[in-house]
């Protein structure tokens, strides 16, 4: 296998505008959009903890990008928690915008929803706001390869940020789909960088076990369409292939042996299946429900 070339490539975080566009191509030929939200309307009120008289219902949300998933979060949760305070933090400017314009889109429906907005990230968060507000749910979706430290993170939420009964929600890749496998092929070769870790929901797991915090755990069945990698729309293939590896412009600045080894394993069936003519690579999800006790 080729071990050469990952000096000079950088890491797709780097490029916050390209990663953007990136996730776009990847939410619009993914259905993960799709199957976490038929998830969240029909169990997320299953298990949150009633409405406690007139107090407001309280959600932290960690990296919740443009807010599709928080929206649909609010709107499943509202038919038992008339009043709801949702705290929102959010890093990147341009996804905490569309959020913002999301929500005025939704501003009827959202009357009793009170918002904070906290353009940082989850380390300066957890530094800067006071451990006495606790979150009745908090939910991070998608989000925790982003943190320095994923181990930290879990256990700053569950044991300083969650109330007693109170519900953590953790969606992330299952190690069971393509990428899990792609990540242990070929994640030391890629540009390693703070900014982005290669853990699925093995890890995730051993954290909470380590701790000896119970947690429930589902498996979504998922899938991205990734025909442009190999034909079709070669831009768009391209934006595909930098989200897969998270490589700023994987095809210019990757050794040309590690581009060929990289898509002939996307075709194994570690990592997709055919489907007439489209290449479906496996992104099947995880989510863990942790109850504070
Ligand atoms: C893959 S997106 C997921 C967005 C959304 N939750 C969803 O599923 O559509 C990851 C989000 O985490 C945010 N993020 C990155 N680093 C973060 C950090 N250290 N703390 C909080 N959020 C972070 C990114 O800006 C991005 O919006």
């Amino acid at each position: 296998m080729s071990d050469s070339g990952s000096k000079q490539m950088r890491n797709l975080y780097t490029n916050p505008d390209r990663y953007m566009k990136t996730f776009q191509e990847f939410l619009r030929l993914s259905n993960e959009h799709q199957v976490m939200s038929e998830w969240i309307t029909a169990r997320i009120t299953t298990f949150v903890p009633a409405a406690q008289n007139d107090k407001s219902f309280s959600i932290l949300g960690i990296g919740s990008g443009s807010g599709e998933m928080d929206l649909n979060i609010l709107t499943s949760l509202m038919k038992q928690h008339p009043k709801i305070h949702n705290c929102v933090i959010e890093p990147n400017h341009q996804q905490m915008d569309k959020y913002r314009s999301l929500v005025e889109r939704h501003r009827e429906i959202l009357k009793n929803v009170n918002f904070d907005w906290n353009e940082q990230t989850m380390e300066n968060y957890a530094h800067s706001s006071s451990k006495q507000t606790r979150f009745d749910l908090i939910h991070v979706i998608q989000m925790l390869y982003y943190v320095d430290d994923p181990e930290a993170t879990i256990l700053e939420l569950y044991q300083n940020r969650l109330k007693v009964g109170g519900v953590l929600v953790i969606i992330h890749v299952s190690d069971d789909g393509g990428w899990d496998k792609l990540w242990q092929k070929f994640g030391k070769l890629l540009p390693q960088s703070d900014q982005c870790n290669y853990i699925t929901g093995r890890a995730i797991q051993q954290i909470l076990e380590k701790h000896k915090i119970r947690y429930e755990n589902r498996q979504l069945p998922s899938y991205f369409n990734i025909t442009d990698c190999f034909h079709g729309n070669q831009e768009i293939g391209n934006l595909l292939l930098d989200f897969i590896t998270e490589v700023d412009n994987f095809v210019s600045e990757a050794p040309e042996d590690l581009q060929k080894e990289v898509l002939n394993y996307l075709l194994s069936e570690d990592c997709s299946c055919k489907e007439d003519d489209k290449i479906i690579f496996k992104n099947d999800l995880q989510v863990f429900i942790i109850t504070r006790e």
